[in-house]
């Protein structure tokens, strides 16, 4: 070892050095660059941004477009994500809106606004890990309440959640629908979880990125249901958003916060100190995507229905395999019976059959067993995918 590396004093603080580093990420490596590799392990659309969103980026920078802007975003984006959001949820303002550079970074902001060393922070799990990372990184306590698995799929048990937002707690983290599960919250339990924030001043921050990836609903109509249809103005509540999944653009790294307007010059300091804003011509960019994107956000979803009703199918036809048909977001989590390390069984899937997949535990102990598949692809390339798993698990 280096006199650098034992150097005690060279090392991030330990809220950071703590911080668990992803498993889908350490999958990933044992095969990343091998064009044999057949990748299911990140959560991304398999298409390209539609050309009519590219387009616009292209005439912003033709355009001479190439300056700082507002910390909030540009007005007309603001305008766009207010009108957005009001058609699917309850009427919000763009005094409301602070557009930010991805949806994690309005994570890592909704967090920073609100949550102080040594806060509890209550997160429903099994969860993608950099929504139990955030917390830690600012110095939360953070709690985990695991949703169950059952023949109807992931469950969350709503008293067992509320026993958890204890008085004293500051913030419960919802992602629904879920990464990695698809669970969906109901209006229900949203209620009840509303009323017992609202009887103990506990913010409830909702991570809404997948609301439109929902499949109980037509495709014209799909919007999963957000707290933001229940709260008031005045409610501790604040949803966070991305343009990733829904207008195919991860690359971009562009999402947006509705947040109350009390908190809006807080976060306005904050996106100052983190990014300033986002590049102007993504943002004209997004704004043709919201204006004009449902066709390719309905045409999406159709093809995401049958992937998912073909993959979950072809799962559930391998013995000791037990899927269940997610209601929203992109992913399979699926049981392997004997499975107790899905690390180590990724891992072999990659050097043996060349699949990529996502170990259940790098959602956490509740994932443990299970694997996530991400199904934005066409079918051949999941039955393809699943004649290996076939054959690593000796089941072909
Ligand atoms: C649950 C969840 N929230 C937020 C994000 C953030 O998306 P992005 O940073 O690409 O906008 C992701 C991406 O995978 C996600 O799965």
């Amino acid at each position: 070892m280096t006199a650098e590396l034992r150097d005690p004093d060279l090392h991030a603080r330990r809220a950071v050095r703590s911080l668990v580093a992803s498993q889908i990420r350490e999958v990933a490596n044992v095969g990343i660059g091998d064009a044999a590799i057949l990748p299911f392990w990140f959560g991304e659309p398999d298409q390209v941004t539609p050309a009519y969103i590219r387009d616009a980026a292209v005439a912003s920078l033709d355009a001479g477009e190439t300056f700082y802007t507002q910390n909030f975003g540009i007005p007309e984006l603001r305008e766009a994500i207010a009108d957005y959001v009001s058609r699917w949820h309850r009427r919000v303002a763009a005094g409301n809106i602070a557009v930010t550079a991805s949806g994690m970074s309005a994570l890592m902001l909704s967090v920073e606004a609100l949550i102080d060393p040594g806060d509890r922070v209550v997160c429903v799990t099994p969860l993608w890990p950099n929504l139990t990372e955030i917390p830690k990184i600012l110095g939360a306590d953070v709690v985990r309440v695991a949703l169950s698995f059952g023949a109807d799929g992931w469950n969350l048990d709503v008293a067992r959640l509320l026993d958890a937002l204890t008085p004293g707690t500051r913030a419960v983290l919802i992602n629904s629908p879920n990464n990695p599960t698809g669970w969906t919250i109901d209006r229900a339990g949203q209620a009840a979880i509303l009323e017992h924030c609202r009887k103990h001043g506990i913010w409830i921050i909702a991570d809404d990125v997948y609301e439109r990836l929902y499949y109980d609903a037509p495709a014209a109509l799909a919007c999963a249901p957000s707290f933001l249809d229940l709260g008031d103005p005045g409610d501790r509540i604040v949803s966070t958003n991305s343009f990733s999944k829904t207008w195919l653009m991860t690359g971009w790294r562009l999402g947006w916060i509705v947040a109350p307007g009390a908190l809006l010059p807080d976060l306005g300091k904050l996106i100052e100190y983190n990014t300033s804003c986002s590049p102007t011509f993504v943002q004209r960019a997004a704004v043709v995507a919201i204006n004009a994107g449902e066709p390719t956000i309905a045409q999406t979803l159709e093809r995401y229905r049958a992937a998912r009703d073909f993959l979950v199918a072809a799962l559930n036809a391998i013995p000791g395999v037990s899927a269940a048909a997610p209601k929203g977001a992109m992913y399979i989590f699926f049981r392997v019976a004997g499975i107790t390390d899905s690390l180590e069984f990724c891992k072999r899937l990659v050097r043996e059959v060349s699949l990529g997949l996502a170990p259940g535990s790098a959602f956490g102990p509740e994932g443990e067993g299970f694997v996530r598949w991400c199904f934005a692809a066409d079918t051949d390339r999941l039955a393809d995918g699943v004649a290996r798993l076939r054959r690593a698990l000796g089941r072909s």
